[in-house]
């Protein structure tokens, strides 16, 4: 069975573009993969934060992912600071990471555009990653579109740190493999405002566990297709950020039927959006229940979150051992 590592930032609840790009995937994979799944709390320290904030935010995090199906009778569940060999394996790859490579990373060159001063974590946030995964040896990652280019650089790490410690390689039977990304159909999903991929940071987000009032409130005034200006103006479903949602949430046999009505005029956007709230409704709804479930079982959950972390360290504490070998470290 291939192995998959994926992580999340502990940033509360999730929206519907991790959900949609990952997490979904996540817990359909679980039942065909041996899977790892982190809360990557060591990440989200690199931006200012308040520590009681940030416990809380990483409970939330476990609450949603537990509510959108994530099981850890099927998958290791932990949180990253819970396992430090994570931290341990990304110094030893600082060492072999040229820094051409991660001054050339998109995220980094946006996020540090926008700092004053920016912390020498920033520049390194891929290098931790490339641990993340390396150290349960994971050959597939299932990710949304904006990590791909992190998993290129960790594809690297791997090729330099075995080429220079792993005395066996060859073909196949390389020490670390080269993990891959495993993507959706919904890997980029567009926020509300239709102008740049949903994300936290922007504000543009759906909330998984929003109530359907607050969801609606956002639907409604969400941006369509820009040249649909009148109610009896044809749209061009491809160009309608309300269409890809309809992909990711309803039928197909609808969203056949939302491309005739939009291409013909047949219906307004309001009506098409009533449509799609609907769809969103009958996926969220048990989603949203299941949170309060888990979330009334605290004592639960922090059982789980516990055996999950000590499997994970258990695995990771057999690769270090390996890797300091190979490596002269005592
Ligand atoms: P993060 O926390 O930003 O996002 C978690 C997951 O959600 C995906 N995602 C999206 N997918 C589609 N459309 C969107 N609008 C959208 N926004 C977010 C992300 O691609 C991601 O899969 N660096 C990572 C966390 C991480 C990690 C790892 C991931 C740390 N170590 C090791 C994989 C393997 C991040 O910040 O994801």
């Amino acid at each position: 069975m291939s192995r998959i590592f994926s992580g999340i930032q502990p940033s509360g609840t999730l929206h519907i573009g991790n959900y949609l790009g990952a997490v979904k995937n996540w817990a359909a994979l679980q039942h065909t993969h041996e899977s790892f799944f982190c809360v990557v709390d060591y990440h989200a320290i690199i931006a200012a934060y308040e520590p009681a904030d940030l416990r809380a935010r990483t409970a939330d995090m476990i609450v949603s992912l537990l509510a959108a199906g994530v099981d850890p009778s099927r998958c290791t569940l932990f949180v990253q600071s819970m396992v430090p060999e994570h931290t341990e394996l990304a110094w030893i790859f600082n060492t072999i990471t040229p820094l051409g490579e991660l001054e050339r990373q998109t995220q980094f060159k946006d996020k540090a555009s926008r700092e004053e001063s920016v912390p020498a974590g920033l520049l390194n946030y891929p290098v931790l990653q490339a641990a993340d995964i390396l150290l349960y040896r994971a050959d597939r990652v299932p990710v949304g579109e904006d990590q791909v280019q992190h998993l290129e650089l960790s594809r690297e790490i791997s090729r330099k740190w075995n080429a220079r410690f792993d005395a066996g390689v060859g073909a196949g039977d390389a020490f670390f493999p080269e993990p891959e990304p495993l993507l959706t159909p919904s890997r980029r999903i567009m926020g509300l405002d239709g102008k740049a991929k949903m994300s936290k940071s922007l504000g543009n987000t759906v909330g998984l566990l929003e109530p359907a009032d607050e969801i609606w409130a956002k639907l409604r005034p969400a941006v369509t297709d820009p040249k649909r200006q009148r109610r009896t103006d044809p749209g061009t479903p491809e160009v309608c950020n309300i269409y890809h949602l309809h992909k990711a949430f309803s039928p197909p046999e609808t969203v056949q039927h939302v491309a005739v009505q939009c291409s013909t005029a047949g219906w307004g956007c309001i009506d098409c959006k009533k449509v799609l709230h609907e769809s969103m409704e009958r996926e969220l709804v048990p989603i949203r229940s299941r949170a309060r479930e888990v979330a009334a079982n605290g004592a639960l959950v922090k059982e789980m979150i516990d055996a999950g972390a000590d499997h994970a360290r258990r695995v990771a504490q057999a690769t270090m051992r390996e890797v300091k070998d190979r490596m002269g470290l005592t």
